[in-house]
């Protein structure tokens, strides 16, 4: 399968980028809206894994050639860069992890509309893709230490079974565990959880505040449900 990562230079982006490139599963791309920044970027990824495994393009271009689509950009980019992308999504499966975040405090969220930032994807992309919601939750650092195991669990939105199983599966092929959190409408309290965790992380001196679910076991093939 093809990956492309839009917003593949920023902070959350390089930890899905390495730790997907460290499976070598996959082919994997950084999307940017320089082809020169992506391009870095995956030199230096390159450089972090010992190997070639990483290829920058810019955005529409890492969309076009991908199967799998993950969005890494601030809200503030969020409908931009969507607009952008859109016409390379037909037909593919969307993983937005974007957190709605007041740029002025970031212990808030902030919201265009009442919906999470991917039902809002959703309605844009007219559902011409299917969008899945997941890694909202999950610290850039924790993903970019490859020497440790990522020790948060995954929550997973979506309306498309099919395209939910599939970023399930690919999530525990990273190590990680996954739960089916329901209906894409469920981002909306998943990205809540983001705010909390950035004020644990700032009262705790931490940079990996994260959620464990515990009551529950991962059912082993996500297929079945
Ligand atoms: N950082 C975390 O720990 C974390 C954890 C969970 C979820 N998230 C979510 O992941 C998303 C990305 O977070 P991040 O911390 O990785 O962000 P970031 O490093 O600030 O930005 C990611 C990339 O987005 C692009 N970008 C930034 N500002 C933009 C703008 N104004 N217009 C268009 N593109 C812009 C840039 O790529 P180019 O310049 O190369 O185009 C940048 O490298 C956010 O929605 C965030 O809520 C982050």
């Amino acid at each position: 399968m093809r990956i492309a990562v839009i917003g593949g230079t920023g902070k959350e982006g390089r930890g899905l980028v390495l730790r997907l490139a460290a499976l070598g599963d996959d082919e994997v791309l950084i999307g940017s809206r320089q082809a020169e920044k992506a391009r870095a970027t995956a030199e230096e990824m390159n450089r972090r894994l010992g190997r070639v495994a990483v290829t920058g393009l810019e955005n529409r271009e890492a969309a076009r050639a991908a199967d799998l689509v993950f969005l890494c950009v601030p809200y503030v980019a969020h409908e931009e860069t969507l607009r952008a992308i859109a016409p390379e999504l037909r037909g593919k499966i969307l993983v937005d992890t974007t957190v709605p975040l007041d740029p002025q405090n970031p212990l808030r969220l902030k919201r265009r509309s009442e919906r999470s930032a991917a039902e809002e994807a959703r309605a844009l992309l007219n559902d011409a893709a299917a969008v899945v919601a997941a890694f909202q939750n999950v610290s850039a650092v924790a993903l970019q230490n490859l020497h440790h195991a990522v020790e948060c669990d995954i929550l997973v939105c979506g309306d498309d079974p099919a395209a939910k199983d599939l970023v399930i599966g690919l999530i525990r092929r990273l190590g990680m565990r996954a739960f089916d959190a329901g209906p894409l409408e469920m981002a909306r309290a998943v990205e809540a959880i983001t705010p909390l965790l950035l004020s644990l992380n700032r009262r705790y001196g931490s940079r990996r505040a994260g959620i464990r679910i515990t009551g529950v076991e991962e059912d082993p093939t996500p297929s079945t449900r």
